[in-house]
């Protein structure tokens, strides 16, 4: 039996996760920061264990990894959060553009610190959920703030893969396309199905070595 751990699971993107994963049989450890409050994800039948995890809290990430005590096959980093809040240069929030790094960056690498043991142990794979938005080849100027926390993430990520080759846990990175979420926004051409579907097929694919920023549809991205 396959088992992955996905972290956002309430909603968006990682409530699809939850949904495709459960329905082929996965036993899902589904992490959000309101269990109490995620009927969506309650919904969903199959063999699902609800934690609950906020990934800039990563004192709680570190001591979830010490709680779950089984082979991880697939752990989705897919926490996100936009930056709409950080407003605009000249009148940066900091602190919140802090927290847009805390959740972007660092939790996806609190995620893996804390779970690569278990991928480890199933020679499993470890997928974060970046953006088109991180790559510096074709940084446009859109969302600076956004896009620095996912090319952050890209490079934390990329940085730390080779220390897991060996152990034969896959590192990779992905964009999901521009999804039909609370994120994405309703004119989004991509429905949360489709990026899923096509996302969880990459990650099947992915093997130990070299990381690379790998598009729901399979295009390989520029970093
Ligand atoms: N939608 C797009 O077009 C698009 C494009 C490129 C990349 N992405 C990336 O895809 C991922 C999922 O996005 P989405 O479209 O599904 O967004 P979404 O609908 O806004 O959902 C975001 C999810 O992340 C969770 N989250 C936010 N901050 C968190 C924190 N500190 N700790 C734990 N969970 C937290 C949210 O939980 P709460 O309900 O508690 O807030 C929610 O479950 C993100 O990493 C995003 O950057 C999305």
């Amino acid at each position: 039996m396959t088992t992955v751990l996905i972290t956002g699971a309430n909603r968006g993107i990682g409530l699809e996760f939850v949904k495709q994963y459960a329905g082929e049989g996965a036993r899902v450890h589904a992490c959000c920061r309101n269990p109490d409050k995620a009927d969506a994800l309650k919904a969903i039948s199959g063999d699902i264990v609800l934690h609950k995890l906020d990934v800039s809290d990563f004192a709680a990430v570190k001591a979830l990894g010490q709680k779950i005590d089984e082979p991880l096959d697939i752990v989705v980093a897919n926490a996100g959060a936009g930056g709409k809040d950080t407003g605009d240069f000249g009148g940066y929030d900091f602190e919140a553009f802090s927290n847009l790094l805390k959740v972007n960056t660092l939790g996806p690498v609190a995620t893996l610190e804390a779970f690569g043991p278990q991928l480890k142990k199933a020679k499993g794979k470890f997928a974060a959920i970046s953006s088109q938005l991180g790559s510096i080849e074709n940084a446009s100027g859109f969302a600076p703030a956004y896009s620095t926390s996912k090319a952050g993430l890209d490079m934390a990520i990329k940085s730390l893969a080779p220390l897991f080759t060996q152990a034969g846990v896959a590192v990779g990175l992905f964009h999901p396309g521009w999804v039909k979420t609370d994120m994405g926004g309703a004119e989004a051409p991509v429905t949360p199905e489709e990026s899923v579907a096509g996302l969880r097929k990459q990650i099947a694919a992915m093997t130990p070595g070299e990381p690379r920023l790998v598009a729901y549809n399979g295009d390989v991205l520029p970093w």
